[in-house]
């Protein structure tokens, strides 16, 4: 494992994915980490970059037992100025800020680390920079702007670069990161997928034992499948899923999950329909908050109703509750982002577990999105629902603006069902990142056959993104809004038009609530 000590980059996050696509695992955690406090012995260490200067007062510093490890270290940006500030202090301002490209001028043709990637382009983010060599360092790569591009201790494997080799601009940053992690660290490239299904069905075995049970809900997307699914390859009927039918999912939903995890994937799965619960509480409310608000404390008086019908063949009480957290949302919680750490606790994990006292298992919590996709095809499940879009917890009753009726919903469902159809007939489905109907609670005059009509709207988004923070707007062709306009007017009673939001986000949000 190489540890990775966070400074609070924006890029963070990404050196410890680079490494893991060459199959290294690779551990992120905060730059204010006691290495005496951290159970296990890194083979390396790299040192993100950061938004501080090393010099200011309040700047975050590495603890210096990480030297006394004996392993190879990498200083990237921040973590190069890291360094240098421990070793001579030759770090300022430089004369303006470095951002962008740069080509990298490796020096000596039989260091380790830049096997392979001289003349690259690298990239720059900085405004410090080293203006002097750390004692008992030498230069072996330069850039136009940066003579101090790339440093290495005399004796010992210790580096600094100043470029970023974990974002994609830097186009051989991943060999340069390979260099470093299998050829000076000596890790093995043992992380896959296929690996990790057996290591951690037997982490969970060992954990839960060999008579406790397990609680945890199913919503129908990748993430929770995925995770209920190893939990049944690792306990069978143990596990105890459940799908709340909160009255907002999409068409047929409750009886298409039921299939896919019970008929598909044996998993041990109860169906509680609850919709009218919901649907009354949410009666009355126009309010987007409020219906969040509704929404997620009546599932979680449902769900705690339904735990407590479960009797343990041990006679025991149910000891764990399943999340299927990701690595991001760790890694949100860990990360550096200030002189004081911010912990974050996870939205999805909150009133569940203090009212129930219940233990977390979170088998998904050391992968990313894509691995758990990866996963999910491992383990045998569709690749249709491995790449479905996400669905919002609130689901349909914050598509459907104002008031949330059993007929609203109807409405909503019925159009985005269609949508949904046509996106996948067209081949469209896995080039967009999200896709749904909405239904605005407007009426607006149509001519349908010899009659008017005066029906309400409804509003289509597609969006394509990486991240979710930010979007554009897919651009269909017109023929295909045609056709999916056409057979939403013609078939879905209630509506009498048709429109298509291009706005993006930000201004916009993905969602109309
Ligand atoms: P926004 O509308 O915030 O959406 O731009 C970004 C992503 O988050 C999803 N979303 C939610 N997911 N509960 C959820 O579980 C919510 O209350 C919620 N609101 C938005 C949205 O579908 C999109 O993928």
């Amino acid at each position: 494992t190489i540890l990775v000590l966070d400074f609070g980059s924006q890029y963070s996050h990404l050196i410890t994915r680079r490494l893991r696509e060459f199959n290294v695992y690779a551990e992120m955690l905060p730059c204010t980490q006691k290495i005496s406090e951290l159970g296990w012995t890194p083979k390396g260490v790299i040192l993100s970059g950061g938004p501080y200067s090393v010099y200011a007062e309040d700047a975050p510093h590495v603890d210096h037992a990480v030297f006394d490890l004996n392993v190879p270290i990498l200083g990237i940006c921040y973590g190069m100025q890291e360094l240098a500030w421990i070793n001579g202090k030759q770090v300022g301002r430089g004369e303006k800020r470095e951002y962008g490209p740069a080509t990298l001028n490796v020096l000596t043709k039989d260091d380790p680390l830049f096997q392979g990637v001289d003349n690259s382009r690298v990239w720059m983010s900085h405004g410090d920079k080293l203006h002097g060599l750390p004692t008992n360092f030498k230069v072996i790569a330069t850039s136009d702007n940066s003579p101090y591009c790339g440093v290495v201790h005399e004796t010992k494997p210790i580096y600094g670069i100043q470029f970023h080799p974990e974002v994609t601009h830097s186009t051989l940053g991943k060999v340069l990161l390979k260099n470093f992690a299998v050829n000076l660290c000596k890790t093995k490239q043992n992380w896959t997928m296929e690996n990790f299904i057996d290591s951690e069905i037997q982490r969970i075995r060992d954990l839960v034992g060999p008579t406790a049970e397990v609680i945890g809900a199913v919503s129908g997307g990748v993430d929770s499948t995925v995770a209920s699914k190893l939990m049944t390859e690792a306990i069978g009927d143990r596990f105890h899923a459940i799908l709340v039918d909160n009255g907002v999912l999409r068409l047929d939903e409750a009886k298409n999950v039921k299939k896919t995890l019970v008929d598909g994937l044996g998993i041990n799965l109860k169906v509680v329909d609850a919709s009218e619960e919901f649907l009354s509480k949410l009666k009355g409310v126009t309010d987007p908050e409020q219906k969040r608000k509704i929404i997620g404390h009546t599932f979680i008086h449902v769900f705690e109703r339904e735990a407590a019908l479960i009797k343990p063949k041990d006679g025991q009480e149910i000891k764990f509750l399943l999340q299927g957290t990701l690595y991001p949302d760790v890694i949100e919680s860990i990360s550096f982002k200030g002189p004081s750490q911010t912990i974050k606790t996870h939205h999805n994990v909150g009133g569940l577990l203090d009212d129930m006292k219940l233990q977390l298992i979170e088998p998904l919590r050391e992968l990313f999105k894509d691995e758990v996709r990866h996963l999910g095809e491992l383990l045998g499940i569709s690749h249709e629902l491995v790449w479905r879009h996400p669905f919002p917890g609130p689901g349909i009753a914050i598509r459907v603006l104002g008031e949330v009726t059993k007929e609203q919903v109807a409405i909503a469902r019925h159009a985005d069902s269609i949508y949904i159809e046509e996106i996948r007939k067209h081949g469209l489905y896995d080039k967009i990142s999200q896709a749904f109907a909405c239904l605005l609670p407007v009426k607006t005059v149509g001519v349908q056959g010899d009659n008017r009509v005066y029906d309400q709207v409804i509003a289509l988004r597609a969006i394509e993104t990486t991240d979710f923070m930010t979007c554009d707007w897919f651009p269909f062709d017109h023929a295909f809004l045609k056709k999916v306009s056409s057979r939403i007017v013609n078939e879905v009673d209630g509506v009498a038009r048709v429109v298509y939001d291009i706005t993006s986000k930000p201004p916009a949000t993905v969602e109309w609530e």
